[in-house]
Formats: C-alpha cells, structure tokens, sequence
C-alpha cells in the first residue's frame, strides 16, 4: 500500500511502498477514508512538537472502513465506518497513561515509561496512508455515516471531540455565557461550533485574524466576536461588553502566546462559581491568585484529548444535525505529494482544515 512514511525528525515525509497492515490480536485494520492533516504537521516531522516513535507511517486518527477484525476484538463490525481516534491508553485505572499513537503525545505529565514506549513500539501504524493497523480501543462505530453525504468532512471529527471534551469538562449548560480565546484557531473554532450545538446563549468569540472571526460570526447571531489587542485589561472589558456580563464558562483554546494575558483576560471576566478550561497550547505560567480562586469560587481545570464516548456524542450531534459540518472549508488532497499537501495544510486555520483521503 501507498504510505506517509518518517524515518526520524528532520528526515522529511516521504511516499512510500510499505507491506499492508496484517490483522492480529487487539486490532482491526482501516481502509484509511479521510485523516485529517493538521496545520501543525511539517513543524511535527522536524521534531518541533516533541519525541515520536520513529521509524513509522505517520498520521493520527481518522475515518476508515473496517476490512479486517481480530477474532477478540468487538468494538467495530466489518465493513463499517468508524473513527480512529488514536488515542490510546494503558487502561490501568490506577496511574492511567495514555499516548496519541503515529504522532507526538503523551498524556499526563508527558513522560515516557515502559509502558508508554511498549504502546507505541507495538502499535507503529500511522493513519496517512491507505490501510492502517489500529487498537480496539481507538476505535468508535459511527452507525449511520455510510449514508452522511460527505466522509471527507468527518475527517474533523477527532478535532471536534477534543474540544468537545473541553465543551463537556467546562459543564456548559444551555443559556449559558461562554468565551472561547483563541477562537479563530482550528481547536477554537471547532469549540464554537461545539458550545452552539450544546445550546450556549452567548459565545464571546476572541481572536485575532479578522477574517476567520467574521467566518465565526456568521454561523450564528448568538456568536459574538472579539478582536483581541494584546492588553489584558482592553480583551477583558471587550469580553464583557460582547456578552453583556459576565462569563458562565470560559474555554481557553489559544495557541503558544508570548504572554499569558488573555488567557488572563480569560479568568479575570468569569462569574464566581464560573469554569474555566485550559485546552490549548499556552506555554506560560499563569499568574493567578489564590485568594480570587478562592472567593469566586472558580473551577480551573485541563483538558487533554477526549474518551470514545465523547467522540460518538459529536458523531450523534453531526447526524442530528445540530453540529453542521457545512461551516468547515475542505481541501481534498491525496498521497501523491506530501511535500505539497504539508504546505497546503500549514496554511489551513480557523474553520479550514486539509482533509486527506488515501
Ligand atoms: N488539549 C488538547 O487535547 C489539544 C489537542 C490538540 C491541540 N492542542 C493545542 O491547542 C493549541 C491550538 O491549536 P490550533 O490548531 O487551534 O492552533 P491555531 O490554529 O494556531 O490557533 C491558535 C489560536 O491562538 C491564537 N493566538 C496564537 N498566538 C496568539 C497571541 N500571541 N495572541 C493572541 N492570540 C494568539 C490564534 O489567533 P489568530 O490565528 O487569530 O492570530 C488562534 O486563535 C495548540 O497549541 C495545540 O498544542 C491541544
């Protein structure tokens, strides 16, 4: 089969001819329909977004169909659609570990342990290319996508249940008031969309590229955008004056900023007993003091990549059509040129993403 392949950081994505995955215990094997190719992807394969296992066929998550079951495993049927979400774990319920599998990643506090390492040497099969080997248990059944009119679009679906973990950790109730920083980035975008379909009243929309916030703006009279100006205290008041109060639940979905101030613009502008999540890739420390966690009562937590059954919620929430993948902006590469493809995606923001079909 046709395969994206690393031989290690920095040696570039190449095409290749590699042996078809063979099914063994534990796995099933996809005919790979659509995988998202993140914007982030060429920094990825230099090394600039931390440690993979390598020699591999990169590539993490995706739609396939099931061509081949191993007689243990139960979670998908053959011939079905289902989601490859990557995202596997150790399931030890004391001290869990997980890793993202043809990719960077590892949860927690991000170390490697034998454990980790054995996951990743075992499972080298990643999801740009034309088959991949994959775990049961990164594996969810979308009953119903045979007849969804455009598989290229559900290639978002794992980028959609990350914020969709996020949407759920922050308990955001119908009605409520949300902020969303960073939301005119791919993660913040699909955040919108997310808070909309679970009923928000109000979504302050915070970013910076203009056009991506009008693209925003436009889904839904509900969504308020705010261009940020770098100040903590203008992004604050901007914040309150586009939900006309202040914030139920707060998502931060920013991207490596200098600084910490929006997402402290974030934190300053949230109700007592408000939630705020941390779902992005801010690598600063926040100044926030604890007397003010304390007396608003504030819920401050993470989160990290999202459970199965998450997933098949946005899956649900897509076939009802309360999450309307019409919004996103696809462009359709195959295998041929990965060079090419990496470029095309690099370029790729807020509510466009490069959809691969192998
Ligand atoms: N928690 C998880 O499970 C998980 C999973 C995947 C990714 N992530 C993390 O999520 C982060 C966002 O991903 P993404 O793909 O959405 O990235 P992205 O498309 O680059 O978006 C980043 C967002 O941050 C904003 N931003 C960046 N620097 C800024 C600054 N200095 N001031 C104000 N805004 C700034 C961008 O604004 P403009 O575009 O408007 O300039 C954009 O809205 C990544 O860093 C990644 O590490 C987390």
């Amino acid at each position: 089969m046709k395969a994206w392949t690393l031989g290690s950081p920095g040696d570039g994505l190449r095409l290749e001819e590699v042996t078809d995955p063979a099914v063994r215990s534990g796995g099933a094997v996809l005919r790979m329909l659509a995988v998202q190719v993140p914007a982030y992807t060429r920094m990825l394969t230099t090394g600039g977004r931390g440690g993979m296992a390598t020699p591999t066929v990169l590539g993490i998550g995706g739609i396939g169909r099931v061509e081949a079951v191993a007689d243990d495993v139960h979670t998908v049927r053959l011939g079905e659609i289902a989601l490859c979400t990557g995202f596997l774990g150790t399931g030890r319920v004391a001290e869990p570990e997980e890793v993202l599998l043809g990719w960077t990643g590892i949860g927690g506090r991000g170390t490697s342990s034998a454990a980790t390492d054995a996951m990743r040497r075992v499972w080298r099969n990643g999801t740009f290319a034309e088959r991949a080997l994959v775990p049961a248990s990164t594996l969810v059944a979308l009953p119903g996508a045979e007849q969804y009119p455009d598989l290229a679009r559900l290639a978002f679906l794992p980028w959609l249940s990350v914020a969709a973990g996020a949407v759920e950790r922050s308990a955001l109730a119908p009605g409520d008031r949300v902020v969303v920083t960073g939301a005119s980035g791919q993660l913040g975008g699909a955040t919108v969309l997310l808070a909309l379909a679970r009923g928000a009243g109000r979504i302050a929309a915070v970013g910076r590229n203009a056009r991506n916030l009008e693209r925003l703006a436009a889904l839904d009279p509900r969504v308020r955008v705010v261009g940020s100006v770098g100040s903590r205290a203008a992004d604050g008041a901007a914040i309150l004056q586009a939900l006309d109060a202040e914030a139920d639940v707060v998502i931060d979905a920013l991207g490596p900023a200098p600084t910490a101030d929006l997402s402290m613009a974030g934190f300053d502008v949230l109700r007592t007993d408000g939630t705020m999540v941390l779902l992005g890739g801010v690598r600063q420390v926040l100044p926030i003091p604890y007397d003010e966690l304390m007396h608003r009562c504030i819920t401050l937590r993470g989160s990290w990549m999202a459970s199965n059954e998450t997933a098949y919620a946005v899956w649900r929430q897509v076939e009802a059509g309360l999450l309307d993948l019409s919004a996103l902006d696809v462009t359709i590469p195959g295998l041929d040129d990965p060079d090419a493809v990496l470029a095309q995606a690099e370029v790729t923001n807020g509510l466009g993403f490069v959809s691969l079909l192998p």
